[in-house]
């Protein structure tokens, strides 16, 4: 079965939206743990609309499985990379008015520049992964940057339209994560995956870490977060 990485952001939201101490996000990733998260999963935005420097800094303390800190490529975050040390480090690219990540990094057109903060990473001994289009130029640009991983972007797959659409997205995440194989990185995928879209991108043998925060967040909401997490693990784990 593939490692599920349990996005806690969603849970920040709902404190941030009254600047409470409550949901703590902290307390969500310890019963995602305890319901079969093999990660937990957070996003540090420039903006802190959700996740704050707290959140990381307790989270590093108490997380018992790995601790995946999705971050901008930036001097001020690799910063905090270094004070907390994340199990692993997933460069996503970030602009403020974006409601979510919108897309992938774009590798190719500033090689120099990832390639420069993936190797400040690597020499602290952090894994780093790059979250990008299931694009087999960018796979290879991944690997030019010696990235150790990459997670593949489903958000087009699970947008498909149509059926047609959705088979032809689901072909592309396939190859790339055959690609990304075949080159020695490890390969995650995330963002827009739910109970209804999950399943061929749970069989996809390449994909080793599957990353879902909105769905998991939304269902813990009506039925809590340790039902949330099982049903989404049994998910994974049936053939
Ligand atoms: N993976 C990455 C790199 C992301 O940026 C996000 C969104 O924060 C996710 C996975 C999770 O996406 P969702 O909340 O749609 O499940």
């Amino acid at each position: 079965m593939q490692r599920l990485g349990v996005n806690v952001d969603h849970v920040a939201t709902l404190r941030q939206a009254r600047k409470t101490t409550y949901p703590d996000p902290v307390t969500a990733a310890a019963l995602a743990e305890l319901a079969g998260a093999g990660q937990i999963t957070i996003h540090l935005r420039e903006d802190r609309r959700h996740i704050q420097e707290r959140d990381l800094k307790v989270l590093r303390e108490t997380v018992q499985t790995l601790l995946n800190l999705e971050m901008a490529a930036t001097q001020e975050m690799v910063k905090l990379a270094y004070e907390y040390k994340p199990d692993l480090v997933t460069l996503v690219p970030e602009r403020r008015e974006e409601l979510t990540t919108e897309g992938g990094l774009d590798v190719t057109s500033q090689k120099d520049a990832i390639g420069k903060v993936v190797k400040n990473l690597k020499d602290g001994d952090i894994v780093v992964s790059l979250f990008i289009d299931p694009d087999l130029d960018q796979v290879k640009m991944a690997h030019r940057v010696s990235a150790d991983r990459i997670e593949l972007h489903t958000g087009r797959y699970c947008e498909a339209h149509s059926e047609k659409e959705r088979q032809r997205e689901l072909s592309r995440i396939v190859d790339a994560a055959k690609a990304a194989t075949k080159l020695g990185m490890g390969c995650a995928a995330g963002h827009g995956l739910n109970y209804d879209n999950v399943r061929p991108i749970a069989r996809i043998a390449e994909i080793d870490e599957l990353n879902i925060g909105h769905a998991i967040v939304g269902r813990a909401v009506l039925v809590g977060f340790d039902r949330a997490v099982r049903e989404m693990v049994e998910l994974l784990r049936a053939p």
